[in-house]
């Protein structure tokens, strides 16, 4: 068991999910996973392990924001031995061609966070996914004729910014959409010598104030969710 982990070393997959809602790690578990058992509910931060297509696989929730995702990549890297951290989340279109529903794989992560700043003073940091499960998502993708866009995302720290407007100058340098979490995953793989990649559909766009019902939202999760299953 670790810190925030109510699991024992073994119960935990090499490859996991990580939605940002633990209610979505259930939902992932029930409605994708064979045999799936409740690992933790340590903070109703639920994590299963189960298998696809009788393959290993754990689903662990994150909460919002890098913060928060971190202390779960962490110790599910140093204390549970996971190798590969595939995230499953929403996200806010940023570009009038990004439509609401797509699917967005995050190539690399740019971020208003603060957590790369004290680590490499005065010089920038690139976030960027692990091209081996880059590939194989878009590989997944095209032969099931899952229509996907790649690109560079802003992993932002605040959902709700003072400066509404303050996206249009990510959206000149062509970042995609905006979520919370992406560009401290991948650091956190990258000093760790482990695999990431997030996956994220969008729920939302700044550019045209449109948002998904909760109903659409499950439906392109889905899509999303078969795309990171179909890595395994
Ligand atoms: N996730 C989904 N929509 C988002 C938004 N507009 N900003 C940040 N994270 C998001």
């Amino acid at each position: 068991m670790s810190t925030h982990i109510a699991a024992k070393r073994g119960e935990v997959a090499e490859t996991v999910l990580l939605p940002g809602d633990p209610m979505r790690a259930k939902w992932i578990a029930e409605t994708f996973l064979d045999n799936s058992v409740c690992y933790n509910e340590v903070r109703g931060m639920f994590g299963y392990t189960g298998t696809y297509k009788g393959k290993k696989v754990s689903i662990q929730g994150t909460g919002m924001g890098i913060p928060s995702s971190l202390i779960y990549c962490h110790e599910l890297i140093n204390d549970f031995g996971v190798k590969n951290l595939i995230r499953v989340g929403s996200s806010g279109s940023y570009q009038k061609e990004v439509k609401l529903r797509d699917i967005v794989i995050a190539m690399a992560a740019s971020s208003t966070s603060g957590i790369n700043n004290s680590r490499f003073i005065n010089s920038d940091y690139s976030p960027t996914a692990d091209f081996d499960l880059l590939m194989k998502a878009v590989k997944y993708a095209g032969e099931h004729s899952i229509p996907i866009k790649a690109g560079n995302v802003l992993s932002a720290d605040e959902f709700y910014e003072d400066d509404f407007d303050s996206y249009k100058k990510w959206a000149e340098y062509g970042v995609l959409c905006v979520e919370m979490e992406a560009a401290g995953l991948y650091t956190i793989a990258a000093k760790f010598n482990v695999k990431a990649l997030a996956i994220l559909t969008i729920s939302d766009s700044l550019v045209t104030g449109e948002r998904t019902s909760s109903e659409e939202r499950e439906t392109t999760f889905s899509k999303m969710v078969e795309i990171a299953l179909g890595i395994l």
